[in-house]
């Protein structure tokens, strides 16, 4: 194979015009790693806050960077150290944020952020998979500790980030309120939302003594949340940090995750995506040249469920 391959990266931030496909060299992998050929990829609103520079305080990427951090593909080369991994097998992976990203034909990641692709899906299905379903894992189960019975409130479920964890805080026997328009009402009862609450029209703040909030927006969507909480309720926000002295006000635990690599947890979605128990829903799907489409339609914040990069697959 030729050396080369084509990558969306940027060499400064800020609009849309700073995406560029380039022609740059195929990485090699370190002996901890192994190179996958994308198949698919997906776009999640990180990427054009990274494009934007807005995370550039707290993860000071060099340029050029290549943006996106969901991929699914075929492991292609595997470093010496790599056990658990070999050439062509069917993968997928929520890789380093710190690192070059799957908008490119190939990538190199750490293997142990790695899992077996779930065979039941597609290429695209799988590639919308690992960031917001680890985020959704590690809010509602790891941070918040969700229980069985417990009454939860899902803020944006017909967001990709929302309609994964409308599904796990149900698999973990969870009653789900969920703030969405009234278009994507079936759409949220369909993956298993008990109630489903038209935010434009309805307000969500009447409601008292829940468990937990599970907060994708932020601002003034966090603000009101306080108050649907009972003392010794938890707040996990994904969208901005929990104020502590308000928490306190109210007797809340309040939590920030910023989702985290992690292959284990990428084998339990790969199971209950096989066993039928995870749905992925797809906005749209765009061709690598066409990213900056892909972009515009995330920065809208009307997406339906996942937007799709196909590479080669
Ligand atoms: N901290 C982390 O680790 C982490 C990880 C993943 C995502 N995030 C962040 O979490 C947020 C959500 O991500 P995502 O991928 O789920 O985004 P997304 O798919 O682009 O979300 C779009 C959805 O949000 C809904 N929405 C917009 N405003 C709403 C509101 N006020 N109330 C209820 N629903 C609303 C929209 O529905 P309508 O069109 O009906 O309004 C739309 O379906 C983003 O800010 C993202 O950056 C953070």
């Amino acid at each position: 194979m030729s050396n080369l391959m084509k990558a969306i990266q940027i060499n400064r931030f800020g609009d849309r015009s700073v995406l560029e496909l380039n022609d740059i060299e195929i990485p090699t992998p370190a002996a901890n790693e192994v190179l996958i050929k994308v198949k698919a990829s997906s776009i999640n609103p990180v990427d054009w806050k990274i494009r934007a520079g807005y995370l550039q305080p707290m993860l000071n990427h060099p340029l050029p960077l290549t943006l996106g951090w969901d991929v699914a593909g075929e492991v292609v080369a595997a470093g010496d150290q790599v056990s658990h991994l070999k050439v062509g097998d069917a993968v997928y992976s929520r890789p380093d944020i710190a690192k070059n990203g799957s908008f490119a034909q190939y990538m190199t990641v750490v293997a142990d952020e790695v899992a077996l692709k779930p065979s039941a899906l597609t290429w695209q299905e799988a590639a919308g998979v690992p960031l917001v379903g680890l985020t959704a894992w590690q809010s509602l189960y790891e941070i918040a500790k969700l229980e069985a019975g417990e009454r939860v409130l899902i803020h944006g479920g017909s967001g990709a980030v929302g309609q994964f964890a409308i599904q796990l805080a149900k698999l973990r026997g969870a009653y789900v309120y969920t703030t969405t328009s009234s278009r994507n009402t079936d759409l949220v009862i369909s993956l298993g939302a008990d109630q489903a609450i038209d935010y434009h029209n309805e307000d969500f703040s009447e409601l008292k003594d829940l468990d937990v909030v599970f907060d994708t927006i932020g601002g003034e969507t966090q603000a009101k949340s306080w108050q649907t909480l009972k003392k010794g309720g938890r707040l996990v926000s994904i969208a901005n940090s929990p104020d502590a002295a308000t928490a306190a006000e109210h007797g809340v635990t309040p939590f920030f995750c910023f989702v985290q690599p992690n292959r284990e947890q990428l084998e339990q979605l790969a199971d209950l995506a096989n066993a039928g128990k995870l749905k992925v829903n797809i906005d749209s799907e765009f061709s690598l040249a066409d990213l900056a489409k892909a972009h515009e339609r995330s920065e809208t914040g009307r997406a339906q469920g996942k937007i799709i990069i196909n590479i080669d697959a």
